[in-house]
């Protein structure tokens, strides 16, 4: 492997060889089939809003389509993964715009930018930049790009995807990953109990913070419980 490996090569590509469509609806869940959607985000109509981690741009597309952001900018790091979301919803540009970046260097560029300049009015994450990222990084970088009351709403892991517990402080933990060629490879994760990211979000700046729990939606070995975080940026 090496250091320099794209590690989310392989992620959503069968489904993207036959299903090119906008999503109809926008899930938070791990199992992506229920529970609460894109309201949390709150009224979007006119907003500059973020995805950090965006993969294909699913949700991001979803958006764009049935909704009136000013702009909505799906951020990914992945080279494969950028190809992917354009591949399939550049069309939809300008009002989704899709940026192939590290998050954090994204967001702090954010108030300079063109798209972006007086800052985000929402940002989130769908098990995406925040569970791969150092949160001490990434949860200032999001505060200083959100205008003043500007909101983020994240879904991540309440426990590991096998089921161990969540950390009881701000550590990552290997998670197995493949190369492009299929090598057995490993990625940070930051799966953290509640409190944990309660901290976190308080000390980089966020008020008003809520966790709710989503239940599993199966039993199987895949089914996971789903943390559904939302913050304010202090005004
Ligand atoms: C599990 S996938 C989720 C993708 C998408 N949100 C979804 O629900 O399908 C995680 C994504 O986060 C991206 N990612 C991880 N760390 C990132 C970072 N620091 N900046 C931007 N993207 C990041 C990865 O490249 C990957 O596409």
């Amino acid at each position: 492997m090496t250091a320099t490996a794209d590690l989310w090569h392989h992620y959503g590509r069968t489904r993207a060889e036959r299903d090119r469509a906008v999503p109809d609806a926008f899930h938070w869940a791990w199992s992506q089939d229920g529970g609460p959607g894109c309201e949390v985000l709150g009224d979007l109509t006119g907003r500059v809003v973020g995805d950090l981690g965006a993969g294909a741009a699913r949700h991001a597309a979803h958006l764009a389509v049935h909704h009136e952001p000013a702009v909505i900018v799906a951020v990914d790091a992945s080279p494969a993964q950028y190809e992917m979301a354009t591949d399939l919803f550049g069309h939809l540009a300008p009002r989704l715009r899709i940026a192939s970046s590290d998050a954090v260097p994204h967001l702090q560029a954010a108030k300079g930018a063109k798209a972006t300049k007086s800052g985000y009015d929402v940002l989130y994450s769908v098990f995406g930049a925040v569970d791969f990222t150092d949160p001490r990084e990434l949860l200032p970088a999001a505060a200083a790009a959100l205008k003043p009351g500007g909101r983020l709403v994240f879904s991540t892991l309440a426990h590991y995807a096998n089921g161990a517990a969540p950390q009881p402080d701000l550590v990552a933990a290997d998670v197995p990953a493949k190369t492009p060629e299929g090598e057995t490879a490993s990625l940070r994760r930051w799966v953290l109990q509640e409190q944990v990211w309660v901290k976190a979000l308080d000390e980089a700046g966020f008020t008003n913070i809520a966790v709710d729990r989503l239940p599993a939606r199966s039993n199987g070995p895949r089914a996971a419980v789903t943390l559904l975080v939302t913050a304010d940026r202090q005004r």
